[in-house]
């Protein structure tokens, strides 16, 4: 799939749930976080549906996210169910680790390639005062769970203020490069405002190499992170939601006044 500023349209994110195990200062309200209902959220059936019809139109990169994809039950059947669909190229997780010690292997079984864990500090205060949460042991826990399990290569995602020089930044470069990881660096971002920066070591945030669309967890499919425009896969069906979102993708992103990042994936 082409869009109208000639990018080719070969990436799909799907967001599975807006729920997380954690509450990340720059992504969840500490509390009353409006959660979505379950009749709202699409069914596997729906999603892997979804995935097929996208695939069929010229997809062959796949990525779940969240909230936090881990949370959502049944989520290694899920990821079986899309593992079987034919032309998948690339087909990855992004994920805050924390539950990986369990979920690593059964996922690789299920036809994971690969995943990104998400960490931005290497001190263990710190990482409780960012997530709100988070023990940091569970992610060391889970990096090694995903190295045994062949989950690789193995990112991490880095979210900083400003730029990769910070001094958590560097040594969470350090603990990568001592580990055989790669690194991304992702400036903190605002949705509302319109704040977005191009991730360092990674595509994200450069609007003129954008290949991507996104599957919001109610069925939306999104054209830009940075834009209020979806059509819903349960109103339009799969084939048409992609086409419209495909056709009617931005030239760059503007903002975002209606979804958080919890509900869309980041
Ligand atoms: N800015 C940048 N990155 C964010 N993420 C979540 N919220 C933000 C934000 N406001 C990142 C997480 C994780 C991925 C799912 O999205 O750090 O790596
Ligand atoms: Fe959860 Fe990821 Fe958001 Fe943190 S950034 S609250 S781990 S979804």
């Amino acid at each position: 799939m082409y869009d109208r500023f000639n990018r080719k349209i070969n990436y799909l994110r799907i967001s599975v749930t807006d729920r997380c195990n954690l509450r990340c200062v720059y992504c969840m309200p500490a509390e009353g976080i409006q959660m979505l209902n379950h009749e709202d959220i699409l069914t596997f059936d729906e999603i892997v549906e979804t995935t097929r019809t996208a695939v069929e139109m010229g997809v062959d990169k796949v990525r779940i996210t969240g909230g936090e994809p881990l949370v959502r039950k049944g989520i290694v059947d899920l990821v079986g169910m899309i593992a079987a669909i034919p032309g998948i190229r690339d087909f990855a997780m992004t994920t805050n680790g924390t539950l990986l010690d369990r979920f690593a292997q059964p996922l690789a079984d299920a036809g994971l390639h690969r995943v990104n864990i998400s960490l931005d500090t290497l001190d263990a205060e710190k990482y409780r005062q960012i997530t709100r949460l988070g023990d940091i042991r569970d992610v060391f826990r889970g990096i090694e769970a995903a190295r045994k399990a062949g989950l690789m290569p193995i990112k991490i995602n880095c979210v900083v203020k400003r730029s990769s020089d910070e001094p958590d930044a560097r040594e969470v470069r350090r603990f990568a490069e001592d580990n055989g990881l790669m690194v991304r660096f992702i400036p903190e971002m605002n949705l509302e405002t319109g704040t977005f920066g191009v991730v360092e070591g990674g595509d994200g945030g450069n609007c003129k190499k954008c290949n991507r669309l996104r599957l919001t967890a109610t069925g939306g499919v999104k054209p830009c992170l940075f834009s209020d425009i979806e059509f819903n896969v349960r109103e339009a069906g799969p084939g048409t939601a992609i086409r419209l979102a495909v056709e009617n993708k931005p030239r760059s992103g503007t903002v975002n006044k209606v979804n958080l990042f919890h509900n869309i994936g980041g």
